[in-house]
């Protein structure tokens, strides 16, 4: 029996030659409308999204009125698709976490460099014609404490690198014991011990109505002054009102936001302070994680849909 794919989102073409191999009909859409997918989705057993596709418990419904029996994410977060509608749908959600890890712990070591060494004002002001060595004397993160709020598998990849750069990694995460912790060379401790003694904080959670706005201005307020916060994981973890007034009034020393409430953001008043730094949510952005989850995304699929489960 031939199967048959939607590949919404811009996904590396690899993804449908797993697909092909499989002697699988793989149809890619990039960029269709949510409409546009509830109106074709029930022609296909499977749907593959990256993160521009919300996946609705409308597009679930037409699926399972069809042939859709699986959805699967090329990435690791997946609150673009409606968990609960699918489990009630009997729709399975399959996703690649771990697979795109490394560029995400990448990205937030890039961060802790280019906020400790003022890079981003650097370039700045080298292309608007100044020569300001004195004003951009930064400082080493050899020494410095990172805390990791979520030991998953970018955090735990960030708790390696930062180790090897010389940090002191502190991680909190209710589901890592503490042998865990240790045997990775991170010291264990309280979210409040995080927020207060960390030079460095990383976020590395999923977002889900317990973690929304962990870091608001209660939380803001327990940072040194000269600490740095990093939220290369989700928007929506972060309050950034609270942010704001916290960069702009001086009680936290920069931040760096890979993501947003909102993707795109607008005109956030954050885009206006000079110790704020941002990226467009390229955290997964790279050559190899980008084919890597696509690899992933397809193979879990043709499994399922030959095997009926699977094997791990
Ligand atoms: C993920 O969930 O894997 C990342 O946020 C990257 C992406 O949006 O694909």
């Amino acid at each position: 029996m031939s199967f048959k794919v939607l590949i919404t989102d811009k996904i590396e073409s690899v993804c449908a030659d797993v697909f092909a191999k499989a002697s699988f009909l793989a149809e890619e859409k990039p960029t269709l409308p949510a409409k546009d997918v509830e109106a074709i989705i029930g022609g296909y057993d499977a749907l593959v999204v990256r993160s521009a596709t919300e996946v609705t418990e409308a597009i679930l419904k037409k699926g399972t009125e069809g042939a859709l029996k699986i959805v699967g994410r090329a990435g690791a977060g997946v609150d673009n698709i409606d968990l609960a509608a699918a489990k009630r749908l009997g729709v399975e959600v399959i996703n690649t976490p771990g697979v795109n890890a490394n560029a995400v712990a990448e990205l937030v070591i890039s961060y802790l460099i280019i906020l400790s060494r003022k890079l981003w004002p650097a370039l700045d002001s080298l292309k608007a014609g100044k020569w300001d060595k004195k004003s951009l004397t930064g400082f080493e993160i050899k020494g410095k404490t990172i805390g990791l709020i979520g030991l998953g598998a970018v955090g735990r990849l960030t708790a390696a690198k930062a180790k090897a750069l010389g940090l002191k990694v502190l991680g909190y995460d209710p589901y890592f014991s503490a042998d865990s912790a240790e045997t990775l060379g991170v010291k264990k401790a309280e979210l409040s011990e995080i927020f207060s003694q960390s030079d460095f904080i990383s976020l590395h959670l999923p977002k889900t109505p317990e973690t929304t706005n962990l870091v608001n201005q209660t939380t803001l307020a327990l940072m040194k002054k000269s600490a740095f916060l990093i939220n290369c994981a989700r928007g929506g973890l972060v309050d950034e009102k609270a942010l704001y007034v916290a960069l702009k009034e001086g009680h936290l020393a920069g931040a760096a936001a890979d993501v947003f409430e909102e993707e795109p953001p607008g005109p956030s008043p954050l885009l206006e302070l000079p110790n704020f730094v941002a990226s467009p949510h390229i955290g997964a952005s790279t050559v190899e994680a980008q084919l890597g989850v696509a690899i992933k995304a397809a193979e879990l699929i043709v499994e399922y849909l030959t095997k009926g489960s699977f094997t791990s």
